[in-house]
């Protein structure tokens, strides 16, 4: 194998670890927890939203998982034999749906985000606690990232799922 090759795998499969495993965790666990401890979850949510790295790192990790994935798919699909195999076609709808859930990470999760780190914002150059207004828009953002989340999770999970078994796939 070909040390590009070589470099582009690594690259693809830990930011592609990195960016599915934080969605498993945020949707199974973060989200529910946020949710049950209601004002401290919601401090929680605005801390990590406005003040930590983690959602750069994951748009980056996202954004590397698809490129990396693209430069390798690009030349297998080129030859016109690749689609008529089973290879091609598992890989081809792990790719569909890989980028499908880097659409909605980008272009609907980072607004929802960006939503809570503005709120999170306002609330801390206050005095005084959230006020209604503020706790309810929170909280409406974050069902919103619960179900946006819940679509991205499935394709990312059938992006998963057809890229761990595509080369085991016998053609049709
Ligand atoms: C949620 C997103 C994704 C995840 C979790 C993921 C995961 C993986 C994994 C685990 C492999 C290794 C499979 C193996 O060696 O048999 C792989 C390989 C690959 N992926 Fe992805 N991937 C994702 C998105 C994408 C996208 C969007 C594309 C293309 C546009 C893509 C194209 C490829 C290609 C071409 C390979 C190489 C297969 C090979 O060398 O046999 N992936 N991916």
């Amino acid at each position: 194998m070909a040390l590009d090759t070589i470099i582009l795998r690594i690259i693809h499969i830990f930011s592609g670890v990195f960016w599915v495993g934080f969605a498993i965790f945020n949707i199974g666990f973060l989200q529910p927890a946020v949710k049950a401890t209601g004002a401290e979850g919601l401090k929680v949510m605005q801390y990590l939203s406005g003040k930590t790295r983690l959602m750069p790192s994951i748009y980056i990790a996202a954004t590397l998982t698809m490129l990396s994935g693209l430069i390798m798919y690009w030349p297998m699909a080129g030859s016109g034999s690749f689609m008529k195999t089973g290879y091609g076609m598992v890989l081809t709808i792990g790719s569909t749906s890989g980028i499908i859930a880097w659409l909605i990470a980008i272009f609907v999760i980072r607004g929802i985000f960006t939503g809570m780190g503005t709120i999170g914002k306002e609330i801390a150059l206050q005095e005084g606690p959230p006020s209604p207004d503020q706790m309810a828009n929170m909280q409406a953002l974050s069902a919103r990232l619960g179900k946006v989340g819940h679509l991205a999770l499935v394709f990312m999970v059938i992006a998963l799922l057809a890229m761990s078994i595509a080369r085991y796939t016998p053609n049709f």
